[in-house]
């Protein structure tokens, strides 16, 4: 499929890895640390020139004119549950594969969660979104998530959610760090690119990108460690040093 091919050319670059930005968490988190101004914040790290970053539809529509040409855009088009929730997966499809590709992404991004009660749910909205993607030549992230906060980095957990994301259709996974030791087994369990997310600011974060990276991981995609840190343009042009030398 040409579209998906060009899209992924736009997120990943020529040697097949990426520096991701996630801004995304205002759409759960409410306005936290590092995203209270938006626009200063996407003017900022926009400035580093990072690959690709992901953001919720109202974010990209209001802010075009700071995005257009200067970095990939990854829609992210599920949500619909905030840290109030009662329930940690209870995520739903929040716009369209077509209303993405209409607000100008390069990708959309989709949540995954496993071994909860959302699990059922949350794998038919991948499937689902997966075929729209396939009709509209749009590449399809999945950011795969255990369920149960005790196996968050859970290898086991993380190569399965990996791989059924695979199976359903992803481009591209997502998923949190599980470790030197073991995050081969994840990286083996698919034939497509994976990317680490960050967590919470306070590890060193370019360690384990390095680490990752030299497992066979194609990037990283970093929300709270760019945007709170002290100086993000600074931050993203690290992790590009990091990433792609
Ligand atoms: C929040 C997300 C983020 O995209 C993801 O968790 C990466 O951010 P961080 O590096 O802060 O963990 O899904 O909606």
């Amino acid at each position: 499929m040409t579209g998906k091919l060009i899209r992924m050319n736009r997120i990943l670059r020529e040697d097949g890895k990426t520096v991701i930005v996630a801004m995304d968490h205002g759409q759960f988190q409410g306005p936290i640390e590092g995203i209270k101004d938006v626009r200063r914040t996407l003017s900022n790290i926009v400035a580093g020139r990072p690959d690709a970053m992901i953001l919720n539809p109202g974010v990209i529509e209001k802010n075009g004119d700071l995005l257009g040409g200067k970095v990939s855009i990854l829609c992210r088009i599920t949500g619909a549950s905030t840290n109030y929730s009662t329930k940690f997966d209870y995520h739903r499809i929040t716009t369209s594969v077509e209303h993405a590709l209409s607000i100008g992404a390069d990708g959309v991004v989709v949540m995954g969660f496993m071994g909860g009660d959302g699990e059922n749910a949350s794998l038919e909205i991948i499937g689902k979104v997966a075929e729209e993607c396939s009709k509209l030549g749009m590449p399809l992230i999945a950011e795969m998530l255990p369920q149960a906060m005790d196996h968050f980095t859970d290898p086991e957990y993380i190569a399965l959610g990996t791989r059924v994301a695979y199976e359903l259709g992803a481009d591209l996974v997502k998923v949190y760090y599980t470790g030197f030791e073991s995050f081969t087994k994840v990286l083996e369990s698919v034939p497509v690119p994976v990317v680490i997310a960050g967590g919470p600011k306070g590890k060193d974060a370019f360690e384990m990108a390095r680490e990752a990276l030299e497992l066979g991981a194609k990037g990283v995609a970093y929300g709270r460690n760019v945007f709170q840190a002290d100086d993000q343009t600074e931050y993203v042009e690290k992790l590009l040093k990091t990433v792609h030398g």
